[in-house]
């Protein structure tokens, strides 16, 4: 049976990336409804300004919580949370959870002190990445790169295609050409899009190096906030509502997609128009 007030959760990044959130969050919560924002008509976000950011997310986000009343909005992205988190919070009154690098369990395992901080171009050069450094690893040598090609490359394995290791080599080719590369024993994905390369890029690291992403961190965040606010389902007898996608641009595109889709139980598509 549906409780009365059952209310989905609601994920937005700019395309597929979030759903390495989505995937961890719906293995711990089996009964909430998942509704999935791919906010195609602005992807990528990575290679846009700090004001193109801030002048789209927390409308779309508005503009997403008045449609459809989620108990929580996840925002699935590295460049958006770390740009618009607190942009979103003032205007829109439904708990917001973010995803940033997890620089401090990544500070906690490494031996080296040498992390790799792997993002998107917008994520790497935000100050408060630099916070999350100088605060969690303050003695740790940080190897930053933005690497827009591997956000592409992601997309390309989520339609089901080979993904070309020259093309992901001279996507982290200045990452791997840094003097403390060899040394580097933890490597964080800092864009939602990579842990969907994770085989791949494994590949090309140094031996032993760990790679790390904040998905169960915000799915343990998520059940915590529900628990809170009395709204968990949990028990054999919940019944949920189908799992929704939605882009905000051309739906028909979400065809090439569609194992990915449909294997994560997505069965229903809509299109979500917006213009800032
Ligand atoms: N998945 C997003 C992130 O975590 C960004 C991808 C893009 O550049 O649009 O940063």
């Amino acid at each position: 049976m549906h409780s009365a007030d059952e209310r989905p959760l609601l994920f937005l990044d700019s395309g597929m990336g979030g759903l390495s959130i989505a995937d961890a969050v719906r293995a711990h919560l089996p009964h909430h409804q998942q509704v999935y924002v791919a906010d195609y008509a602005g992807f990528p976000y990575g290679t846009k300004t700090e004001s193109e950011i801030v002048d789209r997310l927390p409308a779309l986000l508005a503009q997403l919580a008045k449609a459809y009343n989620p108990a929580i909005i996840t925002i699935a992205c590295n460049t958006a949370s770390t740009i618009a988190l607190d942009a979103v919070r003032n205007i829109v009154d439904i708990p917001i959870v973010g995803t940033v690098p997890a620089i401090k369990p990544a500070a906690g395992i490494s031996k080296s002190n040498i992390i790799g901080v792997l993002g998107t171009q917008a994520t790497v050069r935000q100050p408060y990445v630099a916070n999350l450094a100088q605060q969690f690893a303050p003695g740790a040598d940080i190897i930053h790169y933005g690497a827009a090609g591997l956000v592409t490359l992601a997309e390309a394995k989520m339609r089901g295609e080979i993904i070309n290791m020259g093309q992901l080599r001279s996507a982290i080719a200045p990452m791997i050409n840094h003097p403390s590369f060899h040394a580097m024993d933890v490597l964080v994905l800092s864009c939602t899009h990579f842990p969907f390369l994770r085989e791949e890029l494994a590949e090309l690291l140094p031996r032993g190096c760990q790679l790390i992403d904040g998905a169960q961190g915000i799915a343990r965040r998520i059940t915590t906030l529900l628990q809170r606010s009395n709204q968990l389902q949990r028990g054999p007898n919940i019944t949920k509502r189908p799992d929704l996608f939605i882009s905000t641009s051309d739906i028909k595109q979400l065809e090439r997609y569609s194992l990915a889709l449909i294997s994560r139980g997505f069965s229903q598509t809509a299109f979500f128009p917006f213009a800032p």
